[in-house]
């Protein structure tokens, strides 16, 4: 299976924006000449003053700065509504399928997209809002989350999404790390057939904020909320009364347009920052081209608008195109397993675009609940998260697309804005498991992960770096530059390093095979060890902690927690899930520990350093390769932890 090719079809490449002499084409001048590739390319959008600098990039650790675009402006929200409604105001922009399957579905058009992002922006202008003040979302998948983030786009505002499933804390630590003027959310979200109270989750959150920031409230359930008068706003009252008119500030192409706080491998979360030209048109080129993109197609993709997936590829990168994209509030398996495909059917999605651990979950519930649903409008299927097993992706192929739909295995970033590598439908082979190639404009290298030292040789392994700069790469770290150099342009000299490690076979195609820093990929859903770990050690019996991936059947990889607790504190079932609950009070649900195991003792360096790499393998239950143990203060510790995992029941 490892090994099949899946070459193009030739129906499709015939059809499709990009067949393989084009790639090829389009690749080179990309790389040879991407001044040329990028003024050209910037003509996707609607410039007020088009740009004459197309890129300014170094990636000199010190010195790092990335500009594209940067004397052109222009307004995102207008390039995403304005501009198509002259030739297809009343096609539809976004079709919402609710939680529950019984409820009616949404058609927005863009006729409507306009009146509902101008209403507020204006209500947001009233609000005080203006050119880069930060606002932050924390909503549901709904219409107005799409509103919400254009309508900030409209007037110049800076918005930060929070996935609806952070905790209180989490959600007050980044409307404080952007110091934001506003939060928008909603009485609650529901999802799978639950409620979460997020304005309640809002409440507690403010509780840690300046007196000053305000909260507008959707109504979407009109479930009881307690009301601060003097804080609170009705947004779906006040977007009632407000115009439908509201004026497009001019941007800079360099002027941020969002900021998303992502995991890394060590500390709390950071602020990726990316701006306004370069980001939309990176994706607007790849959401067309990767999933070849054709008018009048519907086209789905089941992330959350909290991760950039959703942003990119829900949100900026569809309107931008002037598509019709679907955005579902639900989850995979409610009320049943056959919920993605009977959405399918019933909207006639074209292209699909999903996260491997959602195909794990489903392929378990075998091939009934897909079987149920007439999925002959499914031309592309797209993967996107974490590297897909060539199980997974059998099933993918042959259940879901029924032989016939190329799959396109989308390796990006947060911090990247839109796709690195993949196949492009109509131009490659696909390979079960494989990122196949460079998107244009990039330039991937492989690195000896010790020396840097790039590796030549076509059939290789290593460290995953990128020589050259894209329009859709992020600028920095929210008020902190140095973070941003620290994190991406120190350790390999000269490039962005990635954090992946990857492969390049005989033909030149790219393999992801995960993480090589300590930052764990968890459904999908990105998670910093050390976040895990400060929410562990900041519990009263908790003296010490140290998290680790491990391979999990569905979610790709869990959650394992090595404890130790205060001197006279007994260990117990009971105090496990205490912790568990702790932790996805602290963080969120996604960050639940799937695993903790009781750790006396910990393996640390004499200079007191935890060895995680010994800690990975015996949570891996790969106790032969544990490396040198030489160095460690105490390797009987080695010895109790191993045997302590082995007794775990
Ligand atoms: C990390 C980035 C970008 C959208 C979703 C995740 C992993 C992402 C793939 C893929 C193998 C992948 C990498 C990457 N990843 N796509 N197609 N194959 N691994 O964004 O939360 O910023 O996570 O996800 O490890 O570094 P993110």
């Amino acid at each position: 299976m490892k090994d099949t090719v899946f070459p193009p079809s030739d129906a499709l490449a015939s059809k499709a924006h990009v067949d393989a002499d084009r790639y090829a084409e389009m690749y080179q001048r990309s790389v040879d000449d991407p001044e040329g590739f990028w003024r050209d390319e910037a003509g996707r959008i609607d410039w007020k003053k088009a740009p004459t600098k197309i890129k300014d990039v170094n990636f000199q650790h010190g010195s790092v700065s990335i500009k594209w675009f940067e004397d052109g402006t222009l307004n995102v929200a207008e390039n995403c509504v304005d501009r198509h409604l002259e030739t297809r105001g009343d096609q539809t922009a976004i079709i919402w399928e609710p939680d529950e399957p019984g409820d009616e579905a949404k058609h927005i058009s863009y006729r409507e997209l306009h009146e509902n992002v101008c209403r507020m922006a204006n209500v947001l202008r009233d609000q005080g809002v203006g050119k880069g003040d930060r606002v932050v979302l924390y909503l549901p998948m709904i219409p107005e989350a799409a509103y919400a983030m254009l309508a900030c786009a409209r007037i110049g505002a800076i918005h930060s999404v929070v996935f609806a499933g952070f905790s209180p804390d989490a959600l007050g630590q980044r409307i404080n790390g952007c110091s934001a003027k506003v939060v928008i959310t909603a009485d609650e979200a529901p999802r799978g057939g639950r409620k979460t109270a997020l304005k309640s989750n809002t409440d507690k959150a403010l509780l840690h904020c300046d007196d000053r920031v305000k909260c507008l409230v959707v109504k979407r359930t009109g479930g009881q909320t307690t009301w601060y008068e003097d804080r609170d706003v009705d947004l779906t009252a006040a977007m009632a009364e407000a115009d439908t008119d509201c004026p497009a500030a001019e941007v800079n192409a360099e002027d941020p347009l969002f900021i998303l706080y992502t995991s890394g491998s060590t500390g709390q979360p950071k602020g990726v920052v990316h701006t306004s030209g370069g980001y939309l048109v990176y994706a607007a080129i790849t959401h067309q081209i990767t999933f070849d993109y054709h008018d009048g197609e519907v086209y789905w993709c089941t992330a959350d608008v909290g991760w950039v997936t959703g942003h990119s590829y829900i949100v900026y990168g569809p309107l931008a195109n002037g598509a019709t994209t679907l955005m579902f509030e639900g989850v995979p398996t409610y009320p049943d397993a056959g919920r993605f495909w009977q959405v399918c059917e019933k909207h006639k999605v074209a292209q699909f675009y999903t996260a491997p651990t959602a195909i794990r979950a489903l392929m378990g519930q075998g091939e009934d609940p897909v079987k149920g649903s007439d999925l002959s409008s499914l031309r592309i299927l797209g993967t996107v998260g974490e590297p897909i097993n060539p199980e997974a992706w059998a099933w993918y192929n042959e259940v879901v697309g029924d032989g016939r739909c190329p799959i396109v295995d989308t390796y990006w970033q947060t911090e990247t804005g839109g796709h690195l590598l993949t196949p492009l439908p109509g131009a490659h082979a696909t390979k079960p498991g494989a990122a196949m190639k460079p998107f244009f404009g990039v330039q991937p290298v492989v690195l000896e992960a010790e020396s840097g030292k790039e590796i030549e040789e076509t059939e290789t392994s290593g460290v995953l770096a990128f020589k050259d700069s894209w329009p859709g790469q992020m600028r920095t770290v929210w008020g902190d530059h140095e973070r941003f150099e620290n994190t991406y342009f120190q350790q390999y000299k000269g490039y962005y390093f990635s954090g992946d490690g990857c492969r390049r076979d005989a033909d030149g195609d790219y393999w992801i095979t995960g993480r090589v820093d300590d930052v764990i990929n968890v459904s999908g859903h990105r998670m910093g060890t050390a976040e895990v770990e400060s929410a562990l050690v900041a519990h009263e019996k908790v003296a010490e902690a140290a998290v680790v991936g491990y391979p999990h059947d569905v979610k790709g990889q869990g959650i394992y927690c090595y404890v130790t607790l205060m001197n006279g504190v007994e260990p117990s079932d009971d105090l496990k899930k205490e912790l568990q609950t702790w932790v996805r009070q602290e963080i969120g649900p996604i960050a639940k520990p799937d695993l903790i195991q009781w750790a006396p003792g910990l393996p640390k360096t004499r200079s007191g350093k935890i060895m995680r790499r010994i800690l990975r393998k015996i949570a891996e239950d790969d106790y032969g390769s544990l490396g040198d143990t030489s160095t460690l203060a105490d390797p009987q510790v080695v010895d109790d932890l191993i045997e302590n995992r082995q007794n775990r029941g």
